[in-house]
């Protein structure tokens, strides 16, 4: 991490560490792992994890280093956790939740509550971690904060309306009721893609519902995972209620093997790739545990012939190039109708030409770099493949002039169903146009993917978008709308797209179980 960056996260965090001076409201809760060294408050953004409490060093003073997105430059190392981490930190949770657990709804709150106000009031800093750490332009680092700290914001006030209810008994001498209560300790796994706010998502909910967390951040964002746990912590969140365990991708393995088959762990939510999804949920079986699993997506975005081009237009810029395309919600193959394919592909390639491409620390930067040279290499082989069957290049294509990880925001015209492009997940700024010319065959394209995430319909023909609507295989549809997440809807999907919802009051629910009590002899 570059020095003014460290200096930047250092002066405008430490003030809010004074708070944790104060003893917590709720006292103290957990006692240290004796493996772990003391912290330093001094280091904000350091290189220590937060084990069960502790600010520490990995085992032999292991690290690995974390790299700038665009050149793969190096930002700074941080501790390489692996297996004695992660057995101390679920250890912790499982102390922490014996605690936490009996706290109210309400004392939950007003800690989440404050973490919220801790992200908002040091928004500009975090903007910058995520921007460094990921290379996504600071204006959708920004918007991640807000996005991020709204989760928190939710949960603690949806924390307060976990509701059971009370069951019509099917004897006169019962009471019958079903209450929900937490699980137990959740492990966390997330993505580099919103550093922030796939972690608040589900620590937001989990920590409302009673329950622990043990964190695993992507290997590429570990130092924005860091800081959410510093202010975690400045929040008034007891000791041992929340780990946060970077470690190396060759280490994810075997951390992931023991989050998902430790005894103490009662759930695994995980953010990422449908192929790792697929491994732990394997694992997972093992203990019987419970799952929320948000994979991969291929979205239709399709547009009909009476749809407001305009709008689309405006829409697809939204939903494919958000993050250089690098979102799991991003619009992946555009199913355009005939009819109205030109003036489509003409306003798209226009509204494209104006995006600046460049680091996501410069202000004027619309899109930045994709998160590695694989990231990038699998763009080319998609557009090589889709060039090689017949597809053709509206704008883009090829690498930027700027070298390391950035790519030209590309369309592609004359893309079939079977290419490359259009059966796997893109995960970068390649728009790929398909043409067709019924409500059938448009269902059949969109419907055809083992992944049912998102999708997107333009239309002004109000029967034609319930029709379609109805007959989409995914978890949410925007309709005339690109921009779908929030906080209050519930964001998941079908298919190998995953399982479990997040967000909205689904989310709290991934986090509780259902305990039925039969309370009997009431006669008189
Ligand atoms: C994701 O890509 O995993 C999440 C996207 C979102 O929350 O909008």
């Amino acid at each position: 991490m570059s020095r003014l960056l460290l200096s930047q996260v250092r002066r405008l965090l430490v003030p809010q560490i004074g708070l944790l001076a104060q003893e917590s409201y709720l006292g103290p809760m957990t006692s240290v792992p004796s493996r772990c060294s003391s912290f330093s408050w001094a280091t904000l953004v350091g290189p220590e994890a937060h084990v069960a409490g502790c600010w520490c060093e990995a085992k032999g003073g292991d690290r690995f280093e974390v790299l700038d997105p665009g050149w793969g430059r190096t930002l700074g190392s941080v501790a390489n956790c692996g297996s004695p981490e992660a057995e101390a930190a679920v250890l912790g949770a499982h102390e922490a939740f014996q605690t936490w657990s009996k706290t109210t709804a309400k004392e939950r709150g007003r800690v989440l509550q404050r973490w919220y106000s801790l992200m908002m009031e040091n928004e500009d800093v975090l903007a910058e971690l995520i921007t460094a750490e990921s290379g996504k332009p600071l204006f959708e680092s920004r918007a991640e904060v807000a996005y991020a700290a709204g989760f928190l914001q939710w949960f603690a006030e949806e924390g307060r309306r976990a509701y059971g209810h009370v069951i019509p008994a099917s004897r006169s001498d019962c009471l019958m009721f079903a209450v929900p209560q937490p699980l137990g300790v959740a492990a966390l796994i997330t993505p580099w893609n919103f550093p922030a706010a796939m972690i608040t998502r589900k620590a937001g909910a989990a920590l409302a519902a009673g329950c622990t967390v043990v964190i695993k951040p992507a290997e590429d964002t570990p130092f924005t995972a860091l800081a959410l746990a510093r202010l975690a912590e400045a929040a008034g969140l007891p000791s041992g209620v929340m780990s946060v365990l970077p470690c190396s991708r060759s280490n994810a393995p075997s951390m992931g093997v023991l989050l998902c088959r430790h005894p103490l762990v009662r759930k695994i939510s995980f953010t990422g790739s449908t192929a790792t999804g697929k491994e732990l949920l394997r694992l997972a079986a093992q203990g019987v545990k419970r799952v929320s699993m948000e994979l991969g997506g291929l979205a239709p975005f399709i547009v009909f012939d009476s749809a407001d081009v305009g709008a689309a237009v405006k829409g697809a810029i939204a939903s494919k190039f958000r993050f250089s395309g690098q979102t799991c919600v991003c619009s992946q193959r555009f199913l355009i109708h005939r009819r109205v394919q030109e003036d489509f592909l003409s306003s798209l390639s226009k509204a494209v030409a104006d995006f600046r491409v460049g680091r996501g620390s410069e202000p004027e930067t619309t899109m930045g770099p994709l998160i590695n040279s694989h990231a990038l290499e699998k763009v080319e082989r998609h557009v090589k493949d889709a060039l090689e069957h017949g597809a053709n290049v509206v704008c883009g294509g090829k690498r930027h002039s700027l070298g390391g990880s950035f790519y030209h925001p590309t369309v592609l015209a004359d893309v079939t169903p079977t290419m490359a492009c259009a059966t796997e997940e893109i995960f970068g700024p390649l728009a790929a146009v398909i043409t067709f010319d019924t409500e059938e065959e448009v269902l059949a394209i969109a419907n055809s993917s083992p992944f049912g995430l998102a999708a997107y319909v333009y239309s002004r023909d109000l029967a034609q978008v319930v029709r379609i609507v109805q007959g989409l295989d995914v978890g949410m549809v925007g309709v005339n709308e690109a921009a779908i997440s929030t906080v209050e809807a519930p964001f998941g999907g079908v298919k190998e797209s995953g399982l479990g919802r997040e967000g909205s009051f689904h989310g709290l629910h991934e986090y509780m179980n259902i305990k039925y009590v039969c309370y009997g002899g009431l006669q008189n």
